[in-house]
């Protein structure tokens, strides 16, 4: 058992590192996050573990993914936490960059995927994906991992920075985990903190309605319309909610789908509000 992980600001240090590390042959391992980090985050980092020499986690919020209107200011933090947390999985190192080292005042590049951040999320949050690309662009440059782990929690991200990754030719394989939910099913998410007792319960219509969802469609329903409907009944049945969108896709292209075929894989997707707080969650379809 670890009880302190090796943390590395530096931009020159982490670079020197993982040469290093390449130059041994390790293969490396990457899980970025914005931290606060429960078991959600730790389950990628124990896949990751489970198939890498090294493990690097890094913990940034990133400014760039979130509009004026959001809550970067109030995304919760808790570096000694997510540290102490890391360390006893035997993560090998916490990259922590700095703000005004990943954006100094002369910064002026970006990296953007155009057609499939239009849709869902990036309706919704207009300027999002941009940021995302941008950042784990760098972040990549920065720990040029074999490896990398990301949550099906956010699947339309997974799949911007899939196809981010084949468009720019970046040599890093992208590895998808399943969500980790709480026992009544809830997703689990660093922003859940902010719901109170009775949001938090209310929150529950997201994970059921994606039940709902999956049992309509294993007693044959085929429309997405339908589907959708009943799901949109389930989440306004509780007054705190505020549906932004629910929606299905086609998993590798995330095209919507007015039917569900054979042979296909979905995503059913939601994203609410409950009271202030803005969540996500999806199932995967394997028709
Ligand atoms: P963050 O929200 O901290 O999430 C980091 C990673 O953890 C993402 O890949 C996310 O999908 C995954 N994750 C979150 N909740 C999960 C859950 N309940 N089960 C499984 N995985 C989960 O996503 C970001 O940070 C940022 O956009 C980032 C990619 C770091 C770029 O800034």
């Amino acid at each position: 058992m670890h009880d302190k992980i090796e943390t590395i600001s530096s931009i020159d240090k982490i670079h020197l590192l993982t040469k290093k590390l390449r130059q041994e042959k390790k293969s490396i391992g990457f899980v970025p996050t914005m931290g606060y980090l429960h078991e959600g985050h730790l389950s990628l980092v124990s896949e990751s573990k489970k198939n890498n020499d090294v493990t690097i986690v890094s913990i940034f919020v990133n400014p760039t993914q979130f509009a004026p209107s959001e809550d970067l200011t109030t995304y919760p933090r808790d570096l000694e936490r997510d540290k102490k947390l890391l360390a006893e999985l035997g993560t090998d190192y916490l990259f922590f960059p700095n703000v005004e080292d990943f954006y100094p005042d002369d910064f002026q590049s970006h990296v953007s995927v155009n057609e499939i951040t239009k849709i869902l999320e990036g309706e919704f949050r207009p300027t999002h994906f941009k940021g995302v690309t941008t950042v784990v662009a760098m972040l990549f440059n920065c720990v040029m991992p074999d490896n990398t782990y990301f949550g099906q929690k956010d699947a339309q991200q997974a799949a911007v920075i899939k196809q981010m990754v084949k468009d720019m030719k970046f040599d890093i394989k992208i590895n998808v985990c399943p969500i980790i939910r709480e026992e009544d099913g809830l997703a689990m998410s660093s922003r859940n903190v902010f719901l109170d007792e009775k949001e938090r319960q209310d929150a529950l219509v997201l994970s059921k309605s994606l039940k709902l969802a999956e049992e309509l469609i294993n007693e044959g329903e085929r429309e997405t319309k339908k589907i959708l409907t009943e799901m949109e009944k389930l989440i306004n049945s509780v007054d705190t909610s505020q549906l932004d969108y629910v929606s299905i896709v086609e998993v590798e292209s995330f095209k919507i789908t007015d039917r569900i075929e054979k042979n296909k894989n979905y995503y059913i997707l939601i994203a609410c509000k409950i009271g202030k707080t803005r969540l996500i969650d999806n199932k995967l379809l394997k028709m």
